[in-house]
């Protein structure tokens, strides 16, 4: 991408953005162009764009991100593609996937919205999370009988650990997809439970810690609104599922959530969490985008 295209990029962008949130509604299409540009600036190495007739006619930008263990992935999100045809995607992914597995980046992760994975799947990518929304309000929740509910402290680190062994799929809290190390995991709770903006809700029952869920502040990501709290890290003992303990734990922290001046919820699950799928569907939230995800070396 050369500097004279920054600004049609974020052009498309900007369209790209209004045409998903005209689609879907919990679709925030406002950002900061300025900020948009210098992102995209600084991002020349990895960015590519496709010429058309008279315009460009898509662009692919993949910012390539190192975790804790080492290992390198290219994200690319929900602004950093867009394509007037299947084969401009093809085109871009071709010439960025050489790029991005040169660099290390062997895995190579894009946040699709939830309608467009079809020219995605036909180059390879498969459907892993599901990010979904919802706007919240402030009713109050209905708890089956003998179950309470309380905030977590510091002190409750090997509660926190054990009911998120049950989250086995990478979105709980921390970010475990990337290391499922013990000790790392420790820590990262820790430093997650020590988080003044962090909300921390442990149902008990008979005195047993059966259940948890973690909140905090979204922060600034593009296609969600501001005021966005983030759920994760959701998890009920087996045996006290289908009792509707996470239907009043996900109102606690709603109302909650909503008494600190969040307007909306965001959640992400695994695509193949049936049950979590069924669960935050029942409670009204609707997926936004799809995160895809393609073994860069395979052919
Ligand atoms: C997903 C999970 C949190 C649901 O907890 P739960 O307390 O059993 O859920 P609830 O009883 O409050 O369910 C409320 C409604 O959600 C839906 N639902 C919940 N779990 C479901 C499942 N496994 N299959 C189908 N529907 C389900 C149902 O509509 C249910 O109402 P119903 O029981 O009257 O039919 C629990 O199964 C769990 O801890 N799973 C492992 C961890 C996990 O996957 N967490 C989600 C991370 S995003």
């Amino acid at each position: 991408m050369g500097r004279g295209d920054v600004a049609a990029v974020a052009n498309r962008v900007a369209r790209a953005l209004a045409r998903d949130a005209n689609r879907e509604p919990l679709i925030c299409s406002r950002f900061s162009r300025a900020a948009l540009r210098d992102a995209l600036e600084s991002a020349r190495d990895v960015a590519w764009v496709a010429d058309g007739a008279q315009d460009l006619c898509g662009h692919l930008v993949g910012t390539v991100l190192e975790d804790r263990g080492g290992a390198k992935r290219a994200w690319v999100g929900p602004d950093g593609v867009s394509f007037d045809d299947p084969q401009t995607l093809d085109q871009l992914y071709r010439v960025a996937r050489v790029r991005w597995n040169a660099m290390g980046a062997h895995e190579h992760l894009a946040w699709v919205f939830r309608d467009d994975l079809a020219p995605w799947v036909s180059l390879g990518f498969s459907r892993v999370h599901v990010r979904a929304a919802r706007a919240i309000d402030a009713s109050a929740p209905s708890w089956p009988r003998s179950y309470c509910v309380r905030p977590g402290t510091l002190g409750d680190l090997e509660v926190a650990l054990a009911l998120d062994a049950l989250v086995e799929d990478g979105t709980s809290a921390p970010s475990t997809h990337e290391m499922n190390d013990e000790g790392c995991r420790r820590e990262e709770w820790r430093e997650l439970l020590s988080e003044p903006d962090v909300r921390h809700f442990v149902v008990e029952r008979a005195g047993d810690p059966v259940a948890q869920i973690v909140s905090y502040p979204l922060g600034s990501l593009r296609g969600s609104f501001a005021r966005t709290v983030h759920f994760s890290a959701l998890a009920v003992e087996p045996s006290h599922r289908r009792r509707g303990v996470a239907r009043a734990l996900v109102e606690t922290a709603t109302a909650s959530a909503h008494r600190d001046g969040f307007r909306y919820a965001e959640v992400a699950w695994r695509s193949a969490n049936d049950g979590a799928q069924a669960l935050w569907t029942t409670l009204g939230f609707r997926a936004t985008y799809v995160r895809l995800q393609r073994h860069g070396d395979s052919s």
